[in-house]
């Protein structure tokens, strides 16, 4: 039997039905923040993503050549498309532009719970803007999202890479090996990162700095030890997210983020239930235009992953009922049959979603297949009550059954 390919899903009605609507949910927020939504090609030249993260991302990309021998790569993330289609299509637009998206990205990974090669992000981006309540903006509307979705335990942690960046400039290490150390204090490897940084030529003082720096976690107040020009960003940052209400929140200078484009504010929200795959939600400021062509500008952003912040429900113990169909029409008899499809058909023209048994079932079966689709009444068409123009209702839930006449049908299973 062909199975789908290792890392993917199926997704099966039920569970596409909840995804749509949480998805619809996440949209509907972002549109109440003022965003738009946009869309890009699952596949781009392998370019965009190696001038963004180095050939070393090939790596863990879906990456083949083309028929013209172009290199092509299945997206692993979408904020260099996003800002390559900014580049290309609507850099003359005003500022700030405010885009949603939604899709699957591709990442060849060893797939475990909560990790898959095709997943499904849920991002925003404002792009052609630099402030703090910028930044205020894309957190809130990350806090906006995971809160609406109703997953109840998660933390969000705020960084800024700006510091430590700075720190590790100030300590000697050369600039183009600046992602290497990052990378290691990412992944709070202290022991790797400390001989790296000795073969540059950092002095062990600098070092532990720098290690106590990425320790710098706690409430708003730890803030008033971050120095600089980040310090004085950040501060801005918590105040606009305090006034929109959001509060209690987590300052982490060890806050570093995989992908190297980030500049300033750095977040990520992480919901502990997950287990290993913790992290629901990544972001921060970047620049990205200025390598795709375009004129340097300052953009901040995030993206959720939609398959992990549903796995965070499941294992909180929501659920979600499907919502099934409002009618299945069936009939007593064969010769009922015509009759059975004219109303089902007058019924869904009326607005009404309705399903019509289409195999010609005893009415017992069909009842029961009724109920395993969910609907909320049956429609039973039988000869008798068809010649006072009228048909048995059958609410499903209570087994309750009336005469109703055909003309307010649609309006009786509306009400
Ligand atoms: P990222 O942290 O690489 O950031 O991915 C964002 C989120 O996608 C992660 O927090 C995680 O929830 C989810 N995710 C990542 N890989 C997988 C996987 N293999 N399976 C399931 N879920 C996964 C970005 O992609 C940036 N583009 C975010 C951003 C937008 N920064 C600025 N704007």
């Amino acid at each position: 039997m062909i199975q789908c390919p290792r890392g993917t899903r199926d997704f099966l009605p039920d569970e596409l039905e909840k995804r749509r609507f949480y998805e619809n949910k996440l949209r509907h927020t972002a549109r109440t923040f003022g965003f738009r939504e946009v869309e890009t090609p699952i596949f781009e030249d392998a370019e965009l993503f190696i001038l963004r993260s180095g050939p070393n991302v090939l790596k863990e990309l879906y990456a083949f050549e083309d028929k013209g021998g172009r290199q092509i790569a299945l997206r692993p993330e979408m904020t260099a498309p996003v800002v390559r289609m900014f580049v290309n299509n609507m850099s003359n637009e005003p500022k700030p532009i405010k885009v949603f998206y939604f899709g699957q990205c591709f990442r060849y990974e060893r797939p475990q719970s909560g990790r898959y090669r095709e997943f499904f992000q849920f991002g925003a981006e404002i792009i052609g803007s630099a402030t703090p309540e910028t930044d205020a903006e894309a957190i809130a509307l990350a806090y906006a999202m995971i809160g609406q979705i109703g997953v109840k335990n998660y933390r969000i942690r705020i960084g800024h890479i700006g510091v430590l960046r700075q720190r590790i400039a100030d300590a000697g290490v050369p600039s183009d090996r600046t992602a290497e150390v990052l990378q290691k204090l990412d992944k709070k490897l202290y022991d790797e990162a400390r001989p790296l940084m000795q073969d540059m030529g950092v002095d062990d003082e600098d070092i532990d700095d720098i290690f106590s720096l990425t320790e710098t976690v706690g409430g708003v107040e730890v803030l008033d030890r971050v120095p600089g020009e980040a310090g004085d960003w950040l501060r801005q940052v918590v105040a606009y997210l305090d006034v929109m209400g959001i509060k209690d929140l987590e300052i982490d200078l060890g806050v570093v983020r995989g992908l190297d484009y980030y500049t300033g504010m750095v977040f990520e929200a992480e919901a502990p239930a997950l287990g290993a795959e913790k992290q629901i939600c990544g972001g921060g400021s970047y620049t990205l235009s200025e390598l795709f062509g375009g004129e340097r500008v300052f953009s901040t952003g995030f993206a959720i992953g939609f398959d992990r912040i549903l796995l965070a429900l499941e294992k909180e113990g929501s659920s979600y009922d499907p919502e099934g169909i409002d009618a299945y029409v069936l009939s007593v008899t064969d010769d009922m049959r015509v009759k059975a499809a004219e109303i089902a058909a007058m019924l869904r023209a009326d607005g009404v979603s309705a399903d019509v048994d289409i195999m010609g079932r005893k009415m017992a079966k069909a009842l029961k297949f009724a109920s395993s689709a969910r609907a909320r009444y049956a429609v039973i068409v039988g000869a008798k009550e068809m010649d006072q123009g009228a048909v048995t209702l059958r609410d499903m839930s209570t087994g309750e059954q009336e005469l109703v006449s055909v003309d307010s049908l649609a309006d009786r299973i509306r009400g």
